[in-house]
């Protein structure tokens, strides 16, 4: 029987990336989801596909045993820093608890390998940047500590059982599919380059400029923004590395190493647009570092992990053509 690889949350953003990575790299993605944020439409018709929870043990053993899967890639989850802070146990519930749920049923029916989507929230306000891997971790928000939570569980469960894992701890994703075949599409979205070129689009009247006063060369927020298809195809290095060396765990950071501002984004959106924003300068939002950048080299060392889209204006681009995509033809 075939073998195959388990993608929760696979109907999302960065899920549905990483199941068109699989398949474009000759494997097998089976997807679980609930379809609370993601979209049945994202999936290719192609791919098996189980509507339900993470956390419920008979559907994942049935569905581990009848796929015969051997890995699992693990996007399912809350994303939204505010909310987080909101409603802290809904993300110590959907990141933490059904987590450590999925990862029961994954070593009661003997699955080896587990790639972790997790954050570089888990760094906090870093002292120095770029950061390393090694720097201390302190979240300043419960999503960041629901996923540093789960990567020390992670940590216990290879030292107790015949598992493997890489976490990799995502910088600023945007961007989508180059071939056009998925892209972002989370309705309410607040990261910057969504919304931005939503708002190129018309979907909103203007952009807001959250703090104009960091320790940055123009004043405004300096993030390292990876494309999502470069991160998608890191986790399918990660998959092969945990296979072909089954002792070897890892947690590297996923990002380019280099930075924006806010301003500068936003001149990239304008660029690729040949229009103009309307800019609104407002207060810093809560939380938010002056700048955070990942350093990259552990990664690139592994893995000989090599971004095929490090390039600002090819990002928006990509982000511009998906959002224009979902204006002709709605997702569902
Ligand atoms: N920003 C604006 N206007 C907007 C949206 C964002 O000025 O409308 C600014 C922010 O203040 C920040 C930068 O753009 O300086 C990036 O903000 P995002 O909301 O796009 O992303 P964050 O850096 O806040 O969040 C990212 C990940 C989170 C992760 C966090 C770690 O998306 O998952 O980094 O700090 F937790």
């Amino acid at each position: 029987m075939q073998k195959s690889i388990l993608v929760t949350g696979g109907a999302g953003y960065i899920g549905s990336h990483a199941v068109l990575a699989l398949k474009d790299n000759g494997w097998n993605p089976v997807v679980i989801d609930n379809l609370v944020t993601g979209f049945r439409g994202a999936v290719p018709q192609d791919v098996p596909f189980v509507e339900g929870n993470i956390a419920d043990h008979d559907l994942v053993s049935a569905t581990i045993k009848k796929y015969n899967i051997i890995a699992a890639m693990h996007f399912a989850g809350s994303v939204v820093v505010p909310e987080s802070v909101s409603d802290p146990l809904k993300y110590y519930y959907n990141n933490t608890a059904n987590t450590r749920s999925l990862l029961e049923s994954i070593i009661k029916n003997e699955v080896r390998h587990f790639i972790f989507s997790s954050t570089a929230a888990t760094y906090g306000i870093p002292e120095t940047t770029p950061v390393h891997e090694d720097m201390p971790k302190i979240p300043i928000n419960p999503y960041g500590t629901s996923k540093l939570m789960t990567e020390y569980m992670l940590a216990d469960v290879a030292a107790a059982h015949d598992f493997n894992y890489c976490a990799l701890r995502y910088f600023n994703v945007a961007g989508a599919d180059p071939k056009g075949r998925t892209g972002q599409s989370t309705a309410g979205a607040t990261h910057l380059i969504k919304v931005a070129v939503e708002a190129a689009l018309g979907k909103r009247d203007s952009i807001s400029i959250f703090g104009t006063d960091y320790d940055t060369e123009d004043g405004t927020g300096v993030r390292d923004y990876i494309h999502v298809s470069d991160l998608a195809a890191a986790h399918v290095i990660a998959l092969e590395k945990l296979i072909d060396s089954p002792e070897d765990s890892h947690i590297l950071n996923c990002g380019y190493g280099h930075g924006f501002s806010v301003t500068q984004v936003l001149d990239a959106v304008d660029r690729v647009t040949n229009n103009k924003l309307v800019r609104n300068l407002e207060p810093r939002r809560a939380g938010d570092p002056d700048a955070l950048i990942s350093d990259n080299s552990k990664i690139k060392q592994r893995f000989g992990w090599t971004p095929q889209y490090d390039d600002l204006n090819l990002i928006v681009k990509h982000a511009l053509a998906w959002e224009q995509r979902l204006i002709e033809n709605p997702i569902a």
